[in-house]
């Protein structure tokens, strides 16, 4: 089989590179080891930033999104004792769209642009110094397949093959001493807007999925067995790092549908290319869940990526192609940054003088203009073209 670009992965960062190829006029082939069902039913990120929403939109794929997605004008920043709230609009002005990554895979799936190929094994890449790079792997059925292409497309998250044939010239990691531990319950949110809560027991968040679906999560040390926490553990702690009973406010508890524990690290690969191969999302970067960005960094990639492939395969122009790991980096350096301040802001270490400078920062992010614009500009996202 022969295409243009072979896709490695059907995230939504391969999806929507596969969907913005197919309307700038490129051929495209995804293949996913996973089923369409499997990959649907993950549960991910919830946050998107205006800048991902106008992007989706441009594709054809905003309408579900601007009906059922809820528009945040910003967060809650909680301390014992005091809540504030952020309004990014008023700050930055711009907000974020609540609308989970598993919406976002429905509606890529739904419209139907990319040819995927699922459930495949063996995947492996070659010729990837050559300007004929192949796919190899075995199909669904146990026949095996060859993809040629003129460029591939590492979508594939952080434990797929692409990762590791792009050799990178240099890789950065931070590796964060504590977990979070999230849940799903099938309650109504007991917050209009996410609550990010600084604890001396350690952080918390109150997100959600819809009026009825509420998410949850706790900070716990490095391998938690989320066995050890039952439903009433859970609730208890949520209650008081969240501040139950403060001002009048109440976190109401409810059945828990799923319970899972998320390491937390920043890792990146430079550069994002190796000769004919493209890393785009989750496999050239993670970052930590605090600032949710992993998924708006995937969109922003592939929004770059897309134009840059549409401008090679199609005029023969390669000079997008040939920036767009410097190009793609700096929002990546940028959204690392950000998540990884999120992140050690919020997180208690177990050190007092860390708690101090921590409760100090906040109280800057949460009484000064300067401070809290900085937040919201970055969390609201800045332009696609940083
Ligand atoms: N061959 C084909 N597909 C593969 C292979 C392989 N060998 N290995 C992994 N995959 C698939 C995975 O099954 C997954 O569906 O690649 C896909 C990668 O998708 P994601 O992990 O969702 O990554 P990405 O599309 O980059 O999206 C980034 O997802 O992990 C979150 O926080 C992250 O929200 C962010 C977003
Ligand atoms: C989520 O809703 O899952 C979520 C929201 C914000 C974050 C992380 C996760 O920072």
């Amino acid at each position: 089989m022969r295409t243009q670009v072979a896709v490695i992965g059907a995230g939504p960062a391969g999806l929507l590179l596969a969907h913005l190829l197919r309307r700038g006029g490129v051929d495209a082939v995804v293949i996913e080891t996973r089923s369409q069902e499997y990959v649907a039913a993950r549960i991910r990120a919830g946050i998107l930033e205006s800048s991902s929403v106008e992007l989706l939109e441009s594709a054809g794929l905003g309408a579900r999104l601007r009906a059922e997605g809820h528009e945040h004008r910003g967060i809650h920043l909680q301390m014992p004792g005091e809540r504030h709230h952020l309004d990014f609009v008023d700050l930055a002005g711009r907000g974020v769209w609540l609308y989970g990554q598993t919406e976002v895979q429905k509606d890529l799936v739904a419209a139907g642009t990319a040819e995927v190929c699922y459930e495949v094994t063996d995947v492996a890449l070659h010729g990837l110094e050559t300007d004929r790079p192949a796919v190899t792997y075995v199909d669904a059925d146990g026949v095996a397949r060859r993809l040629d292409a003129d460029v591939i497309a590492g979508c594939d998250g952080s434990f797929g093959p692409s990762r590791a044939a792009a050799v990178p010239r240099q890789a950065f990691e931070r590796v964060y001493p504590y977990s979070w531990l999230g849940i799903l319950a099938d309650v109504a949110p007991s917050t209009d807007e996410l609550i990010y809560a600084w604890h001396p027991d350690g952080f918390a968040l109150h997100s959600m999925r819809s009026d009825t679906v509420s998410r949850l999560y706790l900070q716990v040390p490095n391998g938690t067995d989320p066995a050890d926490w039952s439903d009433d553990r859970i609730w208890d702690e949520l209650a008081t790092r969240l501040g139950d009973g403060e001002d009048g406010w109440k976190l109401t508890p409810g059945p828990i549908t799923d319970k899972s524990v998320l390491p937390m690290r920043s890792h990146v690969r430079t550069p994002m290319r190796h000769g004919r191969l493209f890393l785009a999302g989750d496999a050239a970067h993670i970052v930590p869940p605090t600032g949710a960005k992993g998924l708006n960094l995937a969109i922003a990639d592939v929004a770059l990526l897309s134009r840059a492939l549409v401008e090679l395969l199609r005029s023969g122009d390669p000079r997008l192609a040939d920036s767009y790991s410097d190009d793609a980096l700096r929002r990546v350096w940028r959204c690392t940054h950000f998540s990884w301040w999120m992140t050690t802001m919020l997180h208690a270490s177990g050190d007092p003088f860390d708690a101090q400078l921590q409760l100090s920062q906040l109280r800057w992010v949460t009484t000064s203009t300067a401070g809290a614009t900085g937040l919201a500009e970055n969390y609201a996202g800045l332009p696609l073209e940083l």
